[in-house]
């Protein structure tokens, strides 16, 4: 997809997210390119009186909703959220995900498991009959060696994420590594989730795969939206 083509596809995916939301909503701030399209139809719904508040899921998202005038609040304010809009890097069709390629998985998932409804935009292009990406997983630095061998050992290519414009190791918002791993066929997603979670030293990783009853995918394309599975859970 050529990037004039996928942007303008983000941008009706995000626009559509965003006129979900409904006055006095508390909703979820993902971070990515796609959600700061749904972010800036937001700030004009807001501009025409819409009330709503947002919960960011990390420094860039906060600053751009502050950019916006889109008011924030905490998880200790609202532990329960109404919905969370967010981007994805792939979506398998059952809905699972990878996600984490800004780095914000940790804090993402933590969203979306506060939410009651977990609306992913993407363009067609992230839409996949299989994951296959690298999975990105936060660490904490102290545990990266073991952590690496520990996925190695699974099967993985495990790599430490690198700088751009800053050398050495990414290190997230909440002051970890991130460590991308390879698997090529993610056949069993649950099942990858669940284990790389228990290794210890390992914060979150960017499999998504729990939360598919609550998902809805608005995947954005020259010819419109496709909304899934069905709008029988669109807000
Ligand atoms: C950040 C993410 C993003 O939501 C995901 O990478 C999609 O980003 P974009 O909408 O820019 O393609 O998971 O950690």
């Amino acid at each position: 997809m050529e990037k004039a083509s996928q942007d303008s596809a983000k941008k009706t995916a995000g626009y559509r997210a965003a006129d979900m939301v409904r006055p006095g909503m508390v909703i979820g701030l993902g971070t990515g390119s796609t959600v700061y399209y749904a972010m800036e139809r937001l700030r004009e719904r807001i501009a025409q009186g819409l009330a709503c508040e947002g919960i960011p899921t990390s420094f860039q998202t906060a600053l751009r909703a502050r950019e916006y005038g889109i008011p924030l609040s905490t998880l200790d304010e609202y532990p329960e959220i109404d919905l969370a809009i967010d981007g994805a890097d792939q979506v398998d069709p059952e809905l699972r995900l990878i996600k984490g390629r800004g780095a914000a998985q940790t804090r993402e998932k933590i969203v979306a498991e506060a939410a009651k409804t977990f609306v992913i935009v993407v363009d067609e292009s992230k839409m996949v009959p299989f994951l296959n990406a690298p999975i990105p997983v936060e660490v904490l630095p102290f545990a990266a060696t073991p952590v690496l061998l520990r996925l190695k050992a699974m099967g993985g290519e495990p790599v430490i994420r690198e700088g751009q414009k800053k050398d050495g190791p990414v290190i997230t918002d909440n002051g970890n590594f991130i460590i991308d791993c390879s698997f090529y066929r993610i056949d069993n997603p649950e099942e990858f989730e669940r284990l790389i979670s228990c290794i210890p030293g390992v914060i979150e990783n960017g499999i998504f795969a729990r939360y598919t009853k609550k998902t809805v995918i608005i995947a954005g394309s020259g010819k419109g939206c496709r909304i899934l599975p069905s709008s029988d859970i669109v807000p």
